[in-house]
């Protein structure tokens, strides 16, 4: 995880340097830092804690400098102090250096560099890179080469940005975790993503592993680790700077889930004629020859894959949802060229995500992603990317990106329902796509009369908060769920309606609220199993439409919409979503940066 910048340009560096890190702040908080080169040595400042402490200790103190380097640290290494927050020097303080990933030969590293009399002062891994470079710049002629040297040295994963004493030119690298480089008239920058910097350019270029580049005032030179030049294509992003601001909103995660109308109308957008999906990179007869489907995911990618592999199921496709860290590891039986592997990741960059395409792909397996991040690692290792243009999302906690992921995947069920030998889409396959067109009225809805805030005071001081949903809305009812004890802290447990009775009864008390998700869709026996925690003392809150016979047992009610069963469950999710927001507000959480949690998951 963590976030990282670097500058090269004129006038100053710093103000640009942290105003980009609070735009990386969800991926890391726990510590944060700044370097800059200012021709008398290198200015280092860095504070446990977020990025707006660092600016505290900066005011009255700032320090100048053209070329500079900043981190946004999620520890991985040693506990968030002062000492482990990057920028890391080295012995004589000439090199300092930011980096994401993880080193995994740093503890023989150390042990090397120990030996030749380098004394380190953090528990950190990155800390073995700055004290290497200048280990290797003692004799170096050519800087950029002891900086490939050092990379060459390093196993594992990272982004890493360095600056050298009285020179004015940033050195960086990238295996395994994100580096974008943004061009500018007169200046560069290199991040972890684009949001650092769309406020002074939206040209960049998306470097790829093994890459190389040392960025001056006049240009940037791009190599391998050999040190043989390369080219890369510059690309436009297309994300507007005030698309990734807070708006009028207290927080991210509120504005993330008003905006959801527009994200599912721009995800919708041009993908269904009449009763029939068109998906960009999947014309008819892409998916002939596949015979079953693999879904990798992580947290609230996992659920969405869970309501895909619901409908291709249904459509008579042989498919499963895994958990992309198990995927890697578990035997997830036979895989061919015959099996279409869909990874799912908002981020495109979840390292468990990137593992499982990645064996999926050896394994000879046909790999998409489904994902919303243009130039990610995902979509230019998958051979295919379907976006679901949900525009950037920056509360920790995934909103708008869940429901276009749904979307997007449920029309990709349909697309494959028209290919894969033997299945077929729904029966009423027709009112399915009629009714999308509908989901972004319907969650506008919602959002306008939901009573979330209200029954989030009702329950605020509940022991544990339970989540049931039967088919798609199983996988609803687990996302509630992770959604309300990411943000609250408090226990929350997502069911299949039908488990309830198999173990998880035994929980159910009068202080455990159960949420009751209800579909249109084996209803039935959801309200039996919502009958059976009440008769125990549990109140029970039907999420449901208005005139739906659950509400009459139920003891509070979060209407939605009528719709086909396939949406009700993403209007469902909404009327969640608003519910972990207001609980959070009311216990006074850190509602956009969760403690311990960061958005972007780069580590295994
Ligand atoms: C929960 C959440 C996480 C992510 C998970 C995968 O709100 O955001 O569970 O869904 O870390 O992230 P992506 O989708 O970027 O692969």
């Amino acid at each position: 995880m963590c976030g990282i910048i670097a500058r090269v340009g004129d006038g100053d560096a710093i103000r640009k340097l942290v105003s980009g890190l609070e735009n990386l702040e969800y991926r890391g908080y726990d510590s944060a830092g700044v370097a800059v080169q200012n021709g008398s040595g290198i200015s280092v400042y860095k504070r446990s804690g977020q990025v707006s402490e660092l600016k505290d200790a900066l005011v009255g103190s700032v320090p100048n400098g053209k070329v500079g380097i900043g981190h946004t640290r999620w520890s991985t290494h040693g506990p968030p102090t002062d000492e482990n927050a990057h920028p890391h020097t080295s012995q004589t303080d000439e090199v300092a250096v930011v980096h994401n990933g993880i080193i995994e030969n740093y503890a023989e590293l150390k042990a090397t560099l120990s030996d030749a009399g380098h004394e380190f002062t953090s528990d950190t891994d990155t800390e073995v890179i700055p004290h290497l470079f200048e280990y290797y710049l003692e004799d170096a002629d050519d800087i950029a080469e002891a900086f490939r040297k050092t990379v060459r040295d390093l196993e594992g994963s990272y982004a890493v940005a360095a600056l050298v004493d009285d020179v004015h030119a940033i050195y960086a690298a990238r295996q395994g975790s994100p580096l974008i480089l943004g061009l500018d008239d007169d200046e560069y920058y290199l991040a972890s993503d684009v949001p650092a910097f769309l406020d002074h350019t939206d040209d960049v270029v998306y470097l790829e592993d093994g890459d190389v580049v040392v960025v001056e005032p006049n240009g940037v030179t791009l190599t391998d680790l050999a040190g043989a030049r390369i080219d890369r294509d510059v690309e436009r992003v297309d994300w507007d700077p005030e698309e990734a601001g807070k708006g009028e909103y207290d927080h991210y995660m509120l504005k993330e889930i008003h905006t959801q109308p527009n994200a599912l109308s721009n995800t919708i957008e041009g993908r269904i004629q009449g009763d029939e999906v068109h998906l960009e990179s999947f014309p008819e007869g892409t998916f002939d020859d596949v015979e079953d489907v693999h879904l990798v995911a992580c947290g609230t990618s996992y659920h969405a894959a869970m309501y895909c592999q619901q409908q291709l199921a249904d459509a008579g496709i042989r498919a499963q949802a895994y958990r992309a860290s198990e995927y890697v590891d578990a035997n997830p039986g036979p895989v061919s060229g015959e099996t279409l592997v869909v990874a799912v990741t908002q981020s495109g960059e979840t390292a468990d995500t990137l593992g499982a395409l990645r064996q999926a792909k050896e394994a000879g397996a046909q790999v998409v992603t489904v994902t919303n991040v243009v130039g990610s690692t995902a979509a230019r290792t998958a051979d295919e990317a379907l976006f679901i243009r949900a525009g950037p999302e920056i509360g920790v906690a995934a909103t708008k990106t869940f429901s276009s992921q749904a979307v997007t995947l449920s029309l990709l069920a349909i697309r494959l329902a028209e290919d894969v030998p033997g299945a077929s889409p729904p029966d009423d396959v027709a009112t399915l796509l009629d009714d999308v067109y509908d989901l972004p009225e319907h969650v506008d809805n919602v959002l306008k009369t939901s009573d979330a805030r209200a029954i989030a005071e009702s329950y605020i001081d509940s022991q544990s908060y339970f989540f049931i949903g039967r088919g798609l809305n199983n996988a609803v009812a687990k996302e509630g769920a992770l959604k309300f004890k990411e943000i609250t802290y408090e226990h929350a447990e997502g069911f299949a309606s039908g488990e309830l009775k198999h173990g998880p009864l035994a929980l159910v008390t009068p202080d455990t609220p159960v949420f009751t998700l209800f579909d249109g869709a084996g209803d039935g026996k959801t309200l039996k199993n919502a009958e059976e925690a009440q008769a125990r003392g549990a109140p029970i809150v039907a999420v449901a439409s208005e005139d739906h016979s659950g509400v009459d047992v139920a003891d509070d009610h979060l209407a939605i919409p009528d719709t086909h069963p396939v949406w009700a469950g993403l209007l469902a999710n909404v009327q969640l979503q608003l519910v972990s927001y207001h609980a959070a507000q009311l216990l006074g959480r850190p509602i956009d940066k969760p403690r311990n949690l960061a958005k972007s998951v780069t580590v295994e």
